[in-house]
């Protein structure tokens, strides 16, 4: 095997992680999808997509390495909120958590001078904070609407959901 066992077995918790944050997100898409506040809903619906996509990258990434994919039991997720703003702060309390637990991992990686895989979580510190930002981002757009949440909804068809209109060209 290419790396560590120890890495393995942190990685396979972390792919409940990831499936964990896939189905918190489906729930909190379903939530708006109830209150008919479809661009919310679309939003969380697409970010589920993508942590589950995190779960498969580390699951290819295991079997790449020759190590055994065991995925963890998963914990159900919150399903009902009081407020649009308690939903969004708990996905922002996720992603926080989550880069955390990706640098607990380089932390590993980096004690077991397993350098392939501190190669490989580079993408992953790039996308949480790509992730930590929009979710902070659409935390502020739902706080500023107010209970008005349509118009969270309205500004998300408009403008989305961005930290910076683009990317400054080089
Ligand atoms: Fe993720
Ligand atoms: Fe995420």
């Amino acid at each position: 095997m290419l790396i560590p066992e120890k890495v393995v077995s942190a990685i396979n918790e972390q792919i409940g992680y990831e499936f964990s944050a896939s189905l918190q997100y489906y729930a909190i898409g379903a939530h708006f999808a109830t209150e008919a506040l479809p661009q919310l809903s679309a939003h969380f619906f697409k970010q589920a997509e993508e942590e589950k996509d995190h779960a498969l990258r580390f699951i290819k990434y295991v079997v790449d390495a020759g190590g055994r994919v065991v995925i963890p039991a998963i914990e159900a997720p919150q399903s009902t909120f009081q407020a649009a703003e308690g939903a969004v702060q708990l996905s922002l309390d996720q992603e926080v958590k989550v880069t955390r637990q990706i640098n607990a991992l380089v932390e590993l990686a980096r004690t077991e001078n397993d350098y392939i895989t501190i190669n490989f979580l580079q993408w992953f510190l790039a996308e949480q904070l790509e992730e930590v930002s929009s979710m902070d981002n659409l935390l502020k757009i739902v706080q500023r609407a107010g209970d008005d949440l349509l118009k969270a909804d309205e500004y998300l068809a408009r403008v989305g959901v961005r930290s910076m209109p683009q990317t400054p060209a080089e």
